[in-house]
């Protein structure tokens, strides 16, 4: 089963986002010397001309626990969602369950290896809830933590920097059981396990993010059910639960703060809505700017100013959130440092309604990989940092995602040509270089993904790996694009 409809523009159909029935026509004035213009680009010589990032950039991959694992009845792991919903039929393509995926628990060695292969200074991964609490909350499975502290204890014998993400959807079914996300206890529970998880590796891994797409888990888990739990729960209830998600982070935050050792960095891997201007003039930087706060405005935005926006309110009417002020005191828990997964622009341009912008649909004809959802638009990995740091002021970012999917077939000779990831991951830095360049302090990036694995309800159809695993065998083999970014890591630049 593919997606009917864009995984990321689940939120316009519910009519929570921009509409673009009347969109009035571009403005025109092209302003050269405006923020952000072309121009800011150095020069591109091809002939070894360096763009280079600042010393100490994490390069780095990213992985998520029931995306490359497997093992999941081992050593005491608690069944989670994303066990269930796969093992109903009609849920993911083919039918796949991610029972062995890249057997990544067993062979983590050798992925870590393959890691410092490549160069990687940073490695992105997460914790399965229901390794560390099987059922969710009180007894805690030792064996569970084992596994990461040896996992975090041989990148860091590899000299790669551990970070740590405490929930990538796999919600242990027992707290589903009881409601989920929609259950008000699920705050102090998750509170609970990302601090007791983070106070016990906090001694070898610095960097936590609470959680992983806030948006992702909430509309295709509870919205429209393509993803665990699979529910369907309408406007209403959609907006409550998402008011607990941004709470629990809240209360994780000062739980893992109290808990770790000084020195322990929290923040989040959120997928904003990346607005980006149509056309680089001030009109439609501005509009993407008021786009940025507006579409995000039940995830990052609130997180930063600890309250909803008037037009979110306004939008829901009867269906807003119920709240209380210190509620949103708790959401808004400064954070150390801000991730955010970049894939596709959302393209902004001004207008005239009392938003001040409009988001402008994808043409039919529009630049797609292979998964129908990722759109391509390097520019959103420029807008998106430059946008968030400008509105919030952040100290220290990380694109804590990006990468995409490509039709990967493996030539006579045994190699795989990637060339369009390769082209994909090439443009997207370019744009990534451009605002680092300028100033914005993204501090690191964390390809998604090091391994071919699990796609979620497109189950192992589609391949994000730089490396492709060879399902049957489990062998892996570094395709072009890893060799593309292990020559980006080595020069730090391209
Ligand atoms: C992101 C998810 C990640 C992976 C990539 C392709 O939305 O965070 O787990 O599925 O998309």
């Amino acid at each position: 089963m593919s997606f009917r409809f864009s995984r990321r523009s689940f939120a316009r159909l519910l009519g929570a986002a921009a509409g673009a029935a009347s969109l009035p026509s571009l403005g025109s004035s092209l302003n050269p010397g405006g923020i952000g213009v072309p121009g800011a680009l150095p020069p591109m010589d091809g002939m070894g001309g360096v763009r280079s990032f600042p010393q100490g950039f994490v390069w780095g991959s990213a992985t998520a626990s029931y995306q490359v694992e497997g093992a999941v009845k081992e050593d005491g792991r608690g069944v989670s969602i994303w066990d269930t919903f796969s093992h109903t039929p009609g849920k993911v393509a083919n039918g796949d369950t991610s029972d062995v995926a890249d057997d990544s628990y067993h062979r983590y060695k050798e992925d870590v290896a393959l890691m410092k292969s490549l160069g990687l200074k940073g490695c992105r991964f997460s914790v399965a809830w229901s390794r560390i609490f099987p059922n969710g909350t009180g007894q805690v499975n030792e064996k569970g933590l084992d596994h990461y502290k040896a996992f975090v204890d041989e990148l860091l014998g590899a000299g790669i920097e551990p970070y740590c993400t405490l929930y990538h959807w796999d919600l242990p079914q027992a707290l589903q059981d009881k409601g989920g996300w929609e259950n008000r206890d699920i705050a102090e529970q998750f509170a609970h396990y990302a601090g007791y998880t983070a106070g016990k590796l906090s001694d070898r891994c610095k960097h936590f993010m609470t959680m992983n797409e806030m948006r992702s888990f909430v509309e295709l888990g509870y919205g429209n059910g393509m993803h665990a739990p699979g529910l369907q729960v309408g406007p209403k209830r959609l907006a409550q639960l998402n008011h607990y998600v941004v709470l629990a982070h809240g209360m994780s935050v000062a739980a893992i703060r109290a808990a770790s050792k000084p020195g322990t960095k929290v923040g989040i891997a959120d997928n904003v809505d990346a607005a980006t201007p149509v056309i680089e003039t001030p009109e439609h930087i501005a509009a993407a700017e008021k786009a940025m706060r507006e579409e995000n405005a039940m995830f990052l935005t609130v997180l930063q100013e600890g309250k909803y926006t008037d037009q979110y309110l306004k939008r829901l009417g009867a269906d807003a959130p119920h709240f209380t002020p210190e509620e949103m005191k708790t959401i808004a828990a400064p954070m150390d440092f801000v991730g955010i997964n970049v894939y596709q622009p959302m393209w902004v341009r001004a207008d005239e309604s009392e938003k001040g912008y409009a988001v402008v649909p994808w043409p039919s004809s529009y630049p797609t990989m292979l998964s129908p959802w990722l759109k391509v638009g390097p520019e959103g990995l420029y807008w998106a940092p430059k946008l968030v740091n400008k509105l919030w002021g952040v100290k220290e970012m990380y694109i804590t995602e990006n990468g995409c999917s490509s039709a990967d077939v493996v030539n006579a000779d045994g190699e795989i040509l990637d060339t369009d990831r390769t082209m994909f991951i090439r443009n997207y830095l370019t744009q990534l270089q451009r605002a680092v360049s300028e100033g914005v302090p993204v501090k690191g990036y964390f390809l998604w993904s090091l391994l071919d694995n699990y796609e979620w309800a497109d189950g192992y159809e589609k391949r994000f790996g730089i490396t492709y695993v060879d399902f049957k065998t489990q062998k892996r083999t570094p395709k072009l694009s890893a060799k593309y970014y292990k020559h980006v890591i080595a020069q730090n630049g391209l």
